[in-house]
């Protein structure tokens, strides 16, 4: 997992290398396709790269998408409609539920067109028109690289959509290098208090939950995050829409749950400075993921800052940040037992059947 969340400068460079021209993007796939709406499906860390992927067609392209999981399309009924553009994420090319959701979009008249890490997988060919991420190799069961690379792909195609300037997008591999060589990660796990950190020993008190928070584009980072946290570490964590948190998960701040907000946007500073404030009134420890530029008010227990960067690539570097804190508590965790990190019980890195 290490090794592959420290590939991802390659990975993204590979994911744009031949796409991106004079900040505009040629994807020859998805040339003479111009939907009306588009369905983005997929499961796991996939889904999660098609939430990010909605808000992208939606704020650069503005055409109207939905994403849902495999496992939920599959089993409702969908009304016929013209001009969708069904669009279907995987690694592996293999999943089950969403080779099932593909045969059901062939059903119902929709274009199909797969990103996939995968060459000649199942989905690739089913689906006939595509976009390889080229990520390389991917063997830890829980996604890092290819969640990075899928976001990437989805971000060019809502400019090529859209027909907006796409140059940022080449700064995005020396961004990543910058988080991957900087400290914020190492610093946040020792400043977390002892209790939570596994420091000399399993006997130690433990840390139990770890809450996100992430609204707009930040939803979809917060619930990455937590599904990371969960996969290898195996704590307990729950994702929320920053603005949900009052109407419920508020009752379960404590001092002992770090809340992680994350908060890289610069049309937001007022409402996260809101939502900082509201769950450190209630005692709970907030760190703030934010931009170097940015100033997220009210009290906080500490900052991951990262590079100031275009509001589209916040997320993926957000992302990055917490694949590395799941990745660094895990081995604090699991340093007296046997436990390989790569393979989590009970999970699989492909699922191959409903
Ligand atoms: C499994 C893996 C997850 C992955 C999901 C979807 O559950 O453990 O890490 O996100 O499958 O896989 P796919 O290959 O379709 O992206």
């Amino acid at each position: 997992m290490e090794k592959e969340i420290f590939e991802q400068p390659d990975s993204i460079r590979r994911a744009i290398r031949g796409r991106l021209k004079e900040g505009k993007i040629k994807i020859p796939s998805i040339e003479k396709i111009y939907p009306d709406r588009i369905l983005i499906i997929g499961c796991g860390t996939s889904y999660h790269a098609g939430l990010l992927g909605k808000y992208y067609f939606e704020d650069i392209s503005g055409i109207p998408t939905e994403v849902e999981t495999a496992s939920e399309f599959n089993y409702r009924s969908v009304p016929k409609e013209e001009n969708v553009l069904a669009i279907f994420i995987s690694q592996s090319g293999e999943t089950a539920d969403t080779i099932t959701s593909l045969l059901k979009c062939r059903d119902l008249g929709y274009d199909l067109f797969t990103i996939t890490n995968s060459v000649c997988s199942t989905l690739a060919r089913e689906a006939g028109k595509g976009i390889y991420q080229y990520a390389g190799k991917e063997v830890s069961v829980a996604s890092t690289k290819t969640f990075t690379s899928q976001a990437t792909i989805l971000l060019m195609m809502a400019c090529y959509f859209g027909k907006a300037e796409a140059d940022y997008i080449s700064k995005i591999p020396e961004l990543i290098k910058e988080v991957l060589e900087g400290n914020e990660i190492d610093d946040l796990v020792d400043s977390l208090p002892s209790r939570a950190m596994y420091a000399s020993g399993p006997s130690l008190q433990t840390l139990e939950e770890v809450i996100f928070l992430g609204r707009q584009s930040m939803y979809p980072v917060a619930l990455e995050a937590s599904l990371k946290l969960k996969e290898v570490s195996y704590i307990n964590s729950q994702a929320y829409p920053s603005g949900e948190i009052k109407h419920g998960p508020l009752a379960l701040i404590t001092e002992d749950t770090p809340v992680i907000l994350f908060a890289a946007q610069n049309n937001l500073e007022k409402k996260n400075s809101s939502t900082s404030s509201e769950v450190s009134l209630r005692g709970g420890e907030v760190v703030i993921v934010r931009k170097s530029n940015q100033q997220i008010t009210g009290k906080k227990f500490a900052e991951v800052v990262m590079p100031d960067c275009n509001d589209y690539v916040a997320p993926i570097l957000s992302v990055i940040f917490f694949q590395l804190f799941a990745l660094r508590v895990a081995i604090r965790k699991h340093q007296f037992e046997n436990i390989n990190i790569d393979k989590p019980r009970n999970l699989a890195k492909s699922v191959t059947v409903e």
